[in-house]
């Protein structure tokens, strides 16, 4: 939610330009508005709008020279979509501008603590509906009772309540002010330069030095380099560096027209990428399990549904019983969260705030935390006790598909660890999942995404669409129903095959199209009965099956994995959701409402 950046620098350069370019970079962040304030010799230079950066000409934003700058790409959660609610915020006079990421949970009474020592009300303080707005009045009060800007902006922050990462400019001051607490922040170290911002591809162009500043740090940022203290204690703390190994070309479409195009048609790089996973990691990670009398799964939208199947695989690979939750619905579980306990979070960004709440309490009450993440340095990273990374490289569409089935992959690859004779069947595991990269990758080609797009001409206008699996499918029904929902609009919703005859096989009219998950396994006989039952009401039947059946009107092939079949199902699935969203006019790598890391409650 929200992508923030930052530069200082020793010499002039095309400031506003550079900012516009990195917003651009971190727009899967948040896309409703945006806006820029960049220091210059005239004085602050500041300009913001309504919709997607991308959609205004960079050449608007030329020739702003300066040596200080901060940008922000807005997800609105205070305050609607409008100019005056997107960032900087500023102080009265206007000498402090705020860029911020994430929620300041306390603002109601920072707002009352402002009336009631400045003997004001609202409207001669407040210009916007946002929370962030009362940080820049707070520094401005502090600074007022003879603070420095620093200490002005330390004593703010000690105020601040919530999740947050906050970047600070004043006017007349050659440095940044920057502290993040829950929310993503990662310093690029240049010559003479450097760049703040939520995430890497901001300023890869740039540099590919980097430091993660920890929960409850705040920074000094100039050109001659940066100091790093706790927000706490004003301990000082040393930065660690260091090097980026993927490069720009990863984050870039590499001349697919979507994102999320690209993601989809490169799992079988992916893959193999994440199922090259140390044996003594899993192994660790699964001792940790096995020794815990709780286990449990977590995590929320399609990385929720990726922790269902870890659940299954645990149970059916590992023979180890554990639960799967929703990260905003583990509350009344936090209470059982001891010593004996474990928490495995799956989560492609590792800053989603339901998860690491969950993880938070559970690390105050003793629990093990592991971790499955896609990015380093984020904050499940760094509060984990074991982690696991999918390896994956940046995810910029924000629906996922290469995190999901490379989530799916490391935790069929946990499960096997899991096991009795661990070492033995992670090594049985691995063999079935490199056969399954190596099909994946003949099979995965553009002519099934051709295939799949003239299905999703024929579905192109329905209202409606089911989708049905059993055992390990039924998680993936439920997270086909997420992809269709998050990039077509169209209404989906996944069901357990067995569950279709207590409820929504009423919904079934001819014609109604419904996609059946049919794995060659012990639900395939149950599976083809539920289809029977739907086709015999009129459904239209999209099979997604290794073997062909008279019961559909149209079967997308797929490779027989064994209990690798359900990555392979994901995949015609999100080409279905992505060419169904082109067909019908949306841009698939930022649907409409959705943020890629939610990174608030
Ligand atoms: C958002 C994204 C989803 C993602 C979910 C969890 O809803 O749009 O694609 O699955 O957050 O994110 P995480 O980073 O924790 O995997």
């Amino acid at each position: 939610m929200c992508g923030i950046f930052g530069y200082v620098g020793v010499r002039e350069r095309d400031v506003a330009l550079m900012t516009y370019r990195a917003l651009r970079d971190l727009e899967y962040r948040g896309y409703d508005s945006w806006g820029i304030a960049a220091m210059t010799p005239d004085g602050v230079f500041v300009r913001k709008s309504v919709g997607k950066i991308s959609d205004t000409n960079e050449q608007e934003l030329k020739g702003i020279s300066g040596k200080l700058a901060i940008g922000h790409s807005r997800w609105a959660t205070h305050g609607g979509v409008s100019e005056v609610n997107s960032h900087p915020h500023f102080n009265r006079d206007r000498t402090i501008a705020v860029i911020h990421n994430g929620i300041v949970e306390n603002h109601n009474e920072l707002r009352a603590f402002l009336y009631a020592k400045l003997g004001l009300v609202h409207a001669d303080l407040f210009v916007s509906e946002t929370d962030t707005e009362v940080i820049p009045h707070l520094i401005d009060y502090f600074l007022r009772l003879g603070n420095t800007f620093e200490s002005a902006f330390v004593e703010t922050g000690k105020m601040l309540e919530g999740r947050y990462a906050v970047v600070v400019m004043k006017r007349g001051e050659p440095y940044l002010l920057a502290m993040r607490d829950g929310s993503p922040l990662v310093v690029g170290e240049g010559e003479d330069q450097y760049y703040l911002a939520s995430d890497v591809p901001a300023f890869l162009d740039h540099t590919r030095t980097v430091c993660y500043p920890g929960d409850r740090e705040y920074l000094k940022v100039s050109a001659e380099g940066i100091m790093m203290r706790s927000l706490d204690d004003g301990a000082k703390v040393e930065p660690k560096w260091s090097e980026i190994l993927w490069d720009k070309a990863s984050a870039t479409k590499e001349g697919h027209p979507h994102y999320m195009l690209k993601e989809i048609l490169e799992q079988p790089l992916s893959l193999d990428k994440a199922i090259r996973q140390e044996d003594g990691k899993l192994l660790e990670a699964a001792a940790l399990m096995k020794e815990a009398e709780h286990c449990f799964f977590i995590g929320c939208g399609t990385a929720a549904k990726m922790a269902k199947l870890g659940e299954l695989y645990a149970a059916s690979v590992g023979g180890r019983q554990t639960t799967a939750f929703v990260g905003s619905e583990f509350k009344p579980y936090e209470q059982f969260l001891d010593r004996k306990s474990v928490l495995f979070a799956v989560s492609q960004s590792g800053e989603t705030a339901d998860v690491l709440e969950a993880l938070s309490v559970g690390k105050k009450r003793g629990a093990k935390i592991v971790s499955l993440l896609n990015v380093v340095g984020s904050s499940m990273d760094r509060m984990s006790d074991k982690k696991l990374f999918i390896n994956t490289g940046p995810e910029i569409a924000v629906a996922s598909t290469k995190a999901a089935t490379a989530q799916a992959a490391v935790l069929i690859l946990l499960a096997h660890a899991l096991a009795k004779d661990g070492k033995a069947k992670l090594a049985e595991g691995k063999h079935l999942l490199r056969r399954a990269v190596k099909e994946i990758k003949a099979w995965l080609t553009p002519d099934l995404s051709y295939e799949i797009r003239r299905v999703a001409e024929r579905l192109k206008d329905t209202n409606d669409l089911y989708i049905i699996g059993r055992g390990l499918n039924a998680p993936i029904a439920h997270e086909a129903a997420i992809k269709i929902q998050e990039v077509s609009y169209i209404h989906a919703e996944g069901f357990p095959g067995g569950e279709l005859k207590h409820g929504p096989i009423a919904l079934i009219q001819k014609g109604t199209p419904v996609i059946a998950l049919i794995a060659n396994d012990e639900t395939r006989r149950d599976m083809e009965s539920n289809t029977m039952e739907l086709k015999s009401r009129g459904a239209y039947i999209i099979g997604i099956a290794p073997t062909h059946s008279p019961l559909f009107d149209e079967w997308i092939p797929v490779p027989d994995l064994g209990i690798a079949s359900t990555i392979a199902n994901l995949i015609p699935i999100q080409l279905l959701a992505y060419h169904l969203a082109v067909l019908r006019g949306n841009d698939p790598d930022k649907p409409r409402n959705l943020a890629k890391s939610v990174t608030v409650k």
